[in-house]
């Protein structure tokens, strides 16, 4: 019997999300959660949406197990405390394409898109996206709400810090340290550490703003 869960979030990743739900076979999805008030009552991607916040509150046999399918790392992370708050415990979703190696660690939350590489001893956070066909080599260390865009390519031993965003097909040479809530441009090329909280483009990469 599989396990109901609810999906926090009615947007386009969230169709990715309920898909790789769909395709993992482990869960079934009961319901979606979006605070839009418009979005009450709708059908969302065959699922019912009940509301919000009130009325997630107010539905006494809602599962006790849930993901938040929210694309921005700072939505995503103030979603997810809340949901913690209420006792929800967040799933793992994981496509049945992805490749993980052995003595990978992967954390609540987490959504690992389909053709994902992830090679041994890499540990990734609490509600990390590693969207589709982001390759992870070897000890890298991804903190809680990063998001490692489709096609994003880290070499080994590569640390992201949480809440930063390395954007499609950027590429992180190996053994570098990427700080928090970082912009890592799309099709960069990181060859240097990158300090908190900057914006870096083009290659080689280069602080593009703060
Ligand atoms: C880096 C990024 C966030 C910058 O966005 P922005 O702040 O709106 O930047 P702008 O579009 O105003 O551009 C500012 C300057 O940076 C340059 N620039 C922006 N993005 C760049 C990129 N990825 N590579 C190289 N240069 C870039 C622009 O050409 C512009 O240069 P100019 O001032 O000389 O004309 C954005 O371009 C980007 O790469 N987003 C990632 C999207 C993504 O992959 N999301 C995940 C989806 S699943």
């Amino acid at each position: 019997m599989k396990e109901k869960i609810l999906i926090y979030g009615a947007s386009g990743h969230a169709k990715v999300v309920i898909d790789i739900i769909e395709k993992q076979g482990i869960f079934t999805v009961e319901f979606l959660v979006d605070d839009d008030p418009v979005l009450k009552g709708k059908n969302f991607f065959g699922y019912r949406i009940i509301g919000g916040k009130a009325d997630l509150l107010a539905t006494t046999d809602a599962p006790g197990k849930g993901i938040v399918a929210i694309g921005s790392n700072v939505a995503r992370r103030k979603v997810s405390a809340w949901l913690v708050e209420q006792g929800i415990e967040r799933i793992t979703a994981v496509h049945p394409s992805a490749q993980i190696s052995r003595g990978v660690k992967i954390g609540n939350g987490t959504v690992i898109m389909a053709g994902v590489s992830i090679n041994a001893d890499t540990v990734i956070g609490d509600d990390v996206i590693v969207n589709t066909r982001a390759s992870v080599d070897h000890d890298c260390c991804i903190a809680d709400y990063v998001h490692l865009a489709p096609g994003s390519t880290l070499c080994g031993a590569v640390s992201v810090g949480t809440g930063t965003l390395v954007a499609a097909g950027a590429t992180v040479i190996p053994n570098l340290t990427i700080g928090e809530n970082v912009i890592v441009g799309a099709g960069a090329v990181v060859i240097r550490d990158v300090p908190d909280s900057v914006v870096v483009v083009g290659n080689p990469a280069k602080v593009n703003r703060r």
